[in-house]
């Protein structure tokens, strides 16, 4: 990872392509290429992208999603992980299950927001002093308004925001573009990285 700006056309072997909203493997790779954590954690695991990559580069790890019945919102791990990657529904964009834990069942954006800043603050939570913590996020447009995330997302407590990665999105399916329309047709996502902090 080099860049500001990076590109995954494919996926890799890594969780299911079926699994919509499943992020490519080769982001999460090259994190920890950089990072290199020792024992990484994903409470929004999806289709398993995170463990994939974490066997098969030998890295522990605990990958837990709702859809085996763990709510990450009432997760409690203290200082356990050197990495925690966070990868929610976009809101309700994508509808992921009818429970009412589920981050794409919240019905109002304001809300979300509240529950997303909770889920950073228990992620920064579980890390220890110096680990990281990432967020991948992205952006939508409903009746006219742009909702960038990323604009609305604060700081953990005890971090440092220490960098921002744009990644191009492939096979975006958004039906809030349509030719001709005069709008602009969203095709990248936020990666944000912050790093607990020493003293913390
Ligand atoms: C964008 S997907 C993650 C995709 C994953 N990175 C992949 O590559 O397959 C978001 C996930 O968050 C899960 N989720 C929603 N609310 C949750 C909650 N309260 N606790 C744990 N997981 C939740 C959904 O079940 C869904 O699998």
């Amino acid at each position: 990872m080099y860049c500001s700006v990076v590109s995954y056309p494919e996926r890799g072997p890594y969780g299911s392509s079926s699994f919509r909203g499943n992020t490519s493997g080769f982001l999460i790779r090259d994190l920890l290429f950089w990072l290199k954590p020792k024992r990484v954690l994903d409470p929004m695991a999806g289709s398993y992208t995170t463990r994939d990559v974490c066997e098969e580069l030998g890295i522990d790890h605990v990958c837990l999603d709702l859809r085996d019945g763990f709510d990450a919102l009432k997760m409690d791990f203290s200082e356990e992980f050197d990495f925690v990657f966070l990868h929610p529904p976009y809101w309700n964009i994508i509808k992921y299950s009818n429970d009412p834990r589920d981050l794409s069942n919240v019905r109002t954006y304001g809300e979300f927001l509240k529950k997303l800043q909770r889920l950073l603050t228990l992620s920064m939570k579980a890390l220890e002093k110096g680990g990281h913590l990432v967020l991948l996020i992205g952006d939508f447009r409903k009746k006219g308004v742009y909702t960038c995330m990323a604009r609305d997302v604060k700081d953990p407590p005890k971090s440092k925001f220490i960098q921002e990665i744009i990644k191009v999105q492939h096979n975006v399916k958004s039906n809030a573009f349509k030719y001709g329309s005069g709008l602009i047709r969203i095709m990248h996502e936020h990666v944000l990285l912050w790093r607990k902090n020493n003293d913390g």
